[in-house]
């Protein structure tokens, strides 16, 4: 599901908009400077393809992308659920967390889903945007724009990076919990599903 939810930022439960709809998603994206782009695969890809399978996938795409954010790093990163690995889940909450509260960037914070999904919670004014990105999915998120990222509890996404520097992706953490009072990517899915059956 590609999904945009709209809260207020002093009250998750006063939604402002809530939109499964590619065009309403890209307007009302746009004052935030926040750029959404729906991309399809030039092949399919087969299941165990690899990064280099992946960006031959999308090279038109990620050049264009490249040449228009100067950027000169791509890489991608697949998380997928192994029930095999006993270590898994402590795996799985170390990576969520880390990018669970909220935080800017230096520079932008670009991210094509392959595969998966996850969702992005960009803090604008006195609004929260829950973005649910999902496979096709690029979302290109200004440097400085306060945000925070959930995977959901099990992780499953390929995703395409793309860095101005290869520092890029650290995040420079602000003091507060916003990110707690705001329903989770487990939640929003839920709902959603709640909703459509
Ligand atoms: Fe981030």
């Amino acid at each position: 599901m590609t999904l945009l939810h709209v809260m207020a930022e002093d009250d998750p439960t006063t939604v402002l908009l809530h939109t499964e709809d590619p065009d309403e998603i890209v307007q009302a994206l746009a004052p935030l400077n926040v750029r959404f782009e729906r991309w399809e695969a030039e092949e399919p890809l087969p299941d165990d393809a690899s990064s280099e399978d992946v960006l031959k996938a999308y090279r038109e795409e990620v050049d264009r992308l490249c040449v228009q954010g100067d950027f000169r790093l791509v890489d991608v990163v697949r998380l997928k659920p192994d029930d095999s690995d006993p270590e898994w889940p402590q795996k799985a909450h170390a990576a969520r967390t880390k990018f669970l509260e909220e935080h800017t960037h230096d520079e932008d914070e670009v991210r094509f889903f392959v595969e998966g999904s996850g969702c992005f919670y960009l803090h604008v004014g006195s609004s929260v945007y829950a973005v649910v990105c999902e496979a096709g999915d690029l979302l290109w998120v200004p440097q400085g724009t306060a945000h925070w990222f959930d995977m959901g509890t099990r992780p499953e996404f390929t995703a395409i990076r793309f860095f101005q520097e290869e520092d890029g992706w650290i995040g420079n953490f602000l003091p507060n919990s916003i990110a707690s009072r705001f329903p989770t990517l487990d939640e929003l899915r839920a709902d959603h599903l709640a909703h459509n059956s």
